[in-house]
């Protein structure tokens, strides 16, 4: 055999050895929550979004909870849109479920930016060998839109997640083991599973999240939202997007950490928001849970949305960061692991620091019982 031969038959081999194959899906699931009825209309024009904006923060005021008017249940059959990527040995024995955050799909998980340099999935799966499951949350991207205020809350967003678990556990017969991996509000929405049904997981990653809302309000001024009908006919009047790429700059990314190519690829690529999610976001993901597997938490120590900036000041000497308080919320967990990422923003994955926040991750599932190999 020619070496030439040779090497290329090395190379191929390497190739489809470290190579995930993909699987891009629709599904229907067939859902019911108890959603808000909230007096308010749906702001159509942008000076109505700003007007949403200056009345939701308002310090000293619950807003969700000043214009809630009762509760409804919210019932129909929507599709989900998922990706499915196994290691080239086939479908593992832990599944990563992997929900993106606002502002994004379920490409946060595996961006194509830069040859997908900055892919989680790729070192999820290559690396660690997880299968990896993750989807448009419901309102979002390519999974069902709804009617933002009524329809697209958390509560409904939380029973299409608890949908998608079940379906996984159905077809693994007990086998696979399940994994809640998320973003921001994809993290809010799987603690909130886990607090509901400590058996669906086993294992959580919560990425960019602490158990404190003070300073979501920075989101939303930082966001200067705009109506999505500004920018794209794809949704309905009442989902917001951000104004424009200084914003998206402002709430996801920390000075120093990022490619400064990937601000216009975020804004170009970016998801809008539902009127009824962020009037749910807040109440969403409260309580105290009882799950007990193992959780980690990691968040960048400049998070705008969960620590206004710095995780550090946390006027206590005893807690050490913000996401510190994470702990009492899971007296039972097996393991509750805080990390501060230094120096980043709140979109980890689109940083300088994504590959070490990845390893950090996996690592953590791998220590504590839940790892692919
Ligand atoms: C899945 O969908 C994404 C986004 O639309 C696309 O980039 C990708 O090529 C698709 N993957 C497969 C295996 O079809
Ligand atoms: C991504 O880019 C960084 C910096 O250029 C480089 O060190 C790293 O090897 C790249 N990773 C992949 C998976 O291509
Ligand atoms: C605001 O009110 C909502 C609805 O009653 C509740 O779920 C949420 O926890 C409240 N938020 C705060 C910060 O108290
Ligand atoms: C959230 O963090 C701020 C700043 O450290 C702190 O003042 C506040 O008490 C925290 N809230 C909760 C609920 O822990
Ligand atoms: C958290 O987990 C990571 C990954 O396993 C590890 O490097 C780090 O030391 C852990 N932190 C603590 C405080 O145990």
């Amino acid at each position: 055999m020619e070496l030439i031969t040779l090497i290329l038959l090395v190379i191929l081999n390497w190739g489809l050895a470290s190579a995930k194959t993909c699987t891009n899906m629709t599904i229907p699931v067939k859902i019911s929550a108890r959603n808000g009825i909230f007096g308010d209309s749906i702001p159509q024009i942008g000076i109505e979004v700003t007007d949403f904006a200056l009345d939701s923060t308002r310090q000293g005021h619950n807003y969700s909870q000043e214009i809630l008017q009762g509760y409804k249940s919210v019932a129909g059959t929507y599709s989900l849109s998922l990706t499915h990527c196994n290691p080239d040995s086939g479908e593992s024995k832990v599944l990563q479920i992997l929900t993106h955050g606002i502002g994004f799909d379920k490409s946060y998980w595996d961006l194509p930016f830069k040859n997908y340099n900055y892919s989680y999935v790729s070192v999820a799966v290559d690396q660690y060998g997880y299968s990896t499951l993750a989807w448009d949350r419901l309102g979002i991207g390519a999974s069902s839109h709804g009617d933002p205020l009524a329809e697209i809350q958390a509560p409904l967003e939380q029973a299409a997640l608890a949908a998608l678990t079940a379906q996984v556990r159905g077809r693994g017969r007990g086998r696979t083991k399940v994994v809640h991996v998320g973003h921001s509000f994809g993290s809010i929405l799987s603690y909130a599973l886990a607090r509901d049904d400590p058996s669906a997981s086993d294992g959580l990653v919560l990425q960019a999240w602490a158990m404190n809302g003070t300073f979501f309000p920075d989101f939303t001024f930082g966001a200067n939202m705009i109506p999505v009908t500004d920018l794209t006919p794809a949704y309905p009047a009442g989902y917001f997007a951000a104004g424009n790429a200084a914003a998206l700059h402002t709430t996801f990314l920390a000075p120093g950490q990022y490619d400064p190519d990937i601000v216009p690829y975020a804004y170009a690529n970016g998801e809008p928001v539902s009127i009824g999610e962020l009037l749910t976001v807040g109440g969403a993901g409260g309580g105290t849970s009882n799950f007990a597997g193992p959780v980690m938490v990691v968040t960048g120590d400049r998070d705008l949305i969960f620590c206004g900036g710095d995780c550090y000041a946390t006027g206590d000497p005893a807690l050490h960061t913000i996401m510190d308080t994470s702990k009492n919320f899971f007296p039972k967990a097996k393991n509750v692991n805080v990390t501060a990422a230094p120096g980043a923003g709140h979109a980890l994955n689109l940083q300088y620091g994504h590959g070490v926040v990845y390893q950090q991750m996996n690592d953590f599932l791998v220590k504590n019982g839940l790892g692919a190999k």
